[in-house]
């Protein structure tokens, strides 16, 4: 199935929640040259054209090392300003509403960034962005998998002397080989202070990294877990519960996770009553943002036109916006999707 006009001129006029970005997978090779500069850190690339063409992927390690070595011209409030600012007048213009957005506080920290810099600039683009476009916000700080709990720990006492600016924590970085167990009271301690929990799972990870998630660190909400599909009573428990799985089709071919848009399970996933949305995860990097996710998805033969409309719903369902808005937002994707029909 080719792409067509009407069905992008859907894709686009929808309105989106996105809850699977990486404020630092959203660092467009322009920036990142312009940061280096300005804040005279070297990096090892000439021009754009150079930094595009480190973009080839093995795996997901892979494509952490480049992901990883790209944020360490990120270095000041106003750099955590533009990045996510950056990132909010795009999403205005695909029509994103609303954001789940996740910053990686460690992998700042220990370049001696501190949390405060951070945070300040993301949230503050994150409040413009509120007064000027109208896109509600939760921000979500992720714990790295690869560093040890007790980082974790200390980076959630810092967090905390912020206040309620940040909603969530989650679990990102390399994966295989991390199991959730180990971060089980870190989470514990997150939910005591109100926070909502999240977790990477079943990407390149097996699927009982997904029922450690959620049995372990009490994750609501499961990012990626396309590997679920390899555990059939995983997939039931998932489709009894609802739990949402943020999906992320551009990023899954590009780490190699399916070999081709045509072979991602995503349509196989709505099909079996999971509760599936459709995100970026690191577009900078990946070839797309939410809209060309969809986009690709579509004219790959994967998702028809009514599979856009429930994902675009879905991506409210599973947010974490009280329930009236949840529904005002659902109503709104149901209008737009009726004049379009
Ligand atoms: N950090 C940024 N992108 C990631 C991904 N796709 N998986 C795990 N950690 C990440
Ligand atoms: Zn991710």
């Amino acid at each position: 199935m080719e792409g067509d006009g009407k069905s992008d001129t859907l894709i686009e006029s929808l309105p989106k929640a996105e809850l699977h970005v990486h404020l630092e997978g959203t660092l467009e090779p322009e920036s990142m040259l312009a940061f280096a500069e300005r804040n005279r850190i070297s990096i090892p690339y000439d021009d754009v054209d150079d930094i595009r063409r480190a973009y080839e992927f093995e795996d997901l390690s892979s494509f952490l090392d480049v992901y990883y070595a790209g944020m360490s011209v990120l270095a000041t409030e106003q750099d955590f300003y533009d990045l996510t600012w950056s990132y909010l007048t795009r999403a205005a213009m695909e029509n994103i509403v609303h954001v789940e957005p996740f910053f990686d506080p460690q992998a700042h920290l220990s370049r001696g960034v501190p949390f405060g810099v951070v945070l300040a600039g993301i949230l503050l683009a994150l409040e413009d962005a509120e007064a000027d476009f109208g896109i509600t916000y939760r921000l979500i700080m992720c714990f790295l998998r690869d560093q040890p709990a007790d980082e974790a720990l200390h980076v959630l006492e810092t967090a905390r002397l912020y206040g309620h600016r940040i909603s969530g924590v989650g679990l990102d970085s390399a994966e295989a080989g991390f199991p959730p167990g180990p971060f089980a009271s870190v989470f514990a301690q997150a939910a005591s202070l109100g926070l909502h929990r999240v977790a990477h799972a079943g990407e390149e990870g097996p699927a009982s990294y997904i029922t450690d998630a959620l049995d372990l660190l009490g994750a609501e909400r499961i990012d990626h877990g396309v590997r679920c599909l390899e555990d059939p009573v995983l997939v039931d428990r998932l489709v009894r519960e609802q739990v949402p799985l943020t999906v992320c089709p551009l990023s899954n071919v590009k780490l190699r996770v399916f070999d081709s848009l045509a072979e991602h399970p995503l349509r196989r996933m709505l099909e079996a009553g999971l509760l599936v949305t459709v995100n970026s995860d690191d577009p900078a990097y990946f070839g797309g943002y939410l809209c060309e996710n969809y986009r690709a998805m579509h004219a790959s033969g994967g998702l028809t036109r009514e599979d856009v409309i429930t994902l675009a719903k879905n991506s409210f369902r599973a947010s974490f916006l009280p329930d009236e808005e949840k529904l005002a937002h659902i109503q709104h994707v149901e209008e737009v999707a009726a004049a379009q029909r």
